[in-house]
């Protein structure tokens, strides 16, 4: 982080500390509509022009070590699978034979030598992609087997972490991600590990999970034994980002107080020493939360599997400790950390059945709530708000408060960097 955006930071915690009320020019924020969490219609829009049509974190270098290993994925909705190639670039591919559609990968991950074949009639695939060998082929007519290969998705990595994106046309990843790409980068990811993945799913929207993780207000109440006695809520300092993503910045309670948890783990070098006093949280739009820390962090993707169903995925990277087992501290922090995420999920299931009742009105969002909003509101802008029922719409008055950037960002643009695989 460069010092002056690290200074910005200290102000902007003083000035949350000391306010006695929201700044003069922060607008009245409408009330975000039940529906958006209900009606079908608006779950639709939201898959086609949103999650259709975004980049959004997949897997790490860990998962496809080898040229061969594949993994499947269809977080996403659609069947995907990732496979490291000869030439040890990772490709997503769908997982869908040109024949009649079978699925070309049957194992959830494993690895595939020089080629593989479908499973239903035989058509095999080098490790590009290719199809190259159709079983009985005089009984084709007219087949061209160079437009058979299996179709690619957009896939693109920030230093081992791949995200893909199922709009073919999309532009690239560091131009998508802006300050959030910047942000991730100093945390040297060509250096971490993937040290542990777990799922769980809830009977609720993506979004009732996802809102809870964008601010801090509740944390004296359902973390009072946890992180409300290190963390100072009302210190929080929060940018919001064109794009739709944003950071916040909660402050540790006292001066020189450090994590227990995380004592004797090795550091990423060279980080800001703002990340060691405060809490960094970012959320990468529309789906990743991390809380970006020198001692490592999850990633927090949070997935729609239905209207009324999700996942949520907690993905660990800590820096690399050299040889030898996983530090023992390790067990601890993971053991903490599910502690406080069961904390975070208790009113998940209840929140829905209560939006999906005639005694659900609108959530009115406070200042300190504003990062769910602007989430929202740019839920309206990729939609298209002519789209939307006047009743499910977010008006967008936070543009005053939302920071622009630019892609032209020079050497931190994919097309300029040296690939990482
Ligand atoms: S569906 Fe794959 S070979 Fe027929
Ligand atoms: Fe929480």
């Amino acid at each position: 982080m460069n010092p002056e955006e690290a200074r910005r930071i200290g102000t902007g915690i003083e000035y949350e500390s000391g306010r006695t009320e929201p700044p003069d020019d922060f607008p009245h924020l409408q009330d975000i509509p039940g529906g958006r969490y209900v009606d079908p219609g608006f779950h639709a829009l939201e898959r086609d022009r949103l999650w259709r049509r975004t980049w959004l974190y997949a897997i790490h270098d860990d998962e496809v070590p080898a040229a061969g290993n594949f993994i499947r994925w269809d977080r996403a909705g659609d069947p995907l699978f990732f496979l490291r190639g000869t030439d040890n670039k990772v490709r997503c591919f769908y997982n869908t034979c040109r024949h009649r559609g079978a699925p070309v990968l049957m194992e959830p991950q494993g690895k595939v030598r020089r080629a593989f074949s479908c499973k239903y009639h035989g058509w095999t695939y080098d490790m590009e992609g290719h199809l190259v060998g159709v079983r009985d082929r005089r009984d084709f007519v007219g087949l061209d087997e160079s437009c058979r290969s299996l179709i690619e998705v957009r896939c693109e990595s920030l230093g081992g972490w791949y995200f893909i994106n199922l709009d073919p046309e999309a532009g690239p990843l560091a131009d998508s991600l802006g300050p959030t790409w910047d942000h991730l980068l100093e945390f040297r990811p060509e250096q971490l590990r993937l040290i542990d993945k777990e799922a769980f799913t809830l009977n609720c929207n993506v979004k009732v999970l996802l809102d809870a993780f964008l601010e801090v207000y509740h944390l004296n109440s359902i973390h009072r034994k946890t992180v409300d006695r290190f963390l100072d809520h009302r210190g929080s300092f929060i940018t919001l980002w064109q794009g739709g993503h944003s950071r916040m910045v909660t402050p540790n309670r006292r001066e020189g107080w450090t994590d227990p948890g995380v004592a004797g783990l090795p550091e990423i070098p060279g980080v800001d020493p703002i990340y060691a006093t405060t809490n960094v949280s970012l959320n990468v739009y529309p789906n990743l939360v991390t809380p970006v820390s020198p001692a490592g962090m999850p990633f927090l993707c949070f997935w729609p599997v239905d209207l009324a169903t999700m996942v949520i995925e907690v993905h660990w990277f800590a820096p690399t400790w050299g040889d030898g087992a996983r530090p023992a501290i390790w067990e601890t922090r993971l053991d903490n950390f599910r502690h406080i995420l069961d904390e975070d999920l208790q009113f998940a299931e209840e929140i829905q059945k209560s939006v999906e009742s005639s005694g659900f009105r609108g959530m009115p969002l406070n200042y300190q709530e504003r990062r769910i909003y602007h989430w929202h509101a740019e839920l309206d802008r990729r939609i298209g708000q002519d789209r939307l029922a006047p009743d499910l719409r977010v008006p967008d008055v936070l543009q005053a408060h939302v920071d622009s950037w630019t892609t032209a960002r020079g050497s931190v643009r994919p097309a300029d960097r040296q690939p990482t695989v």
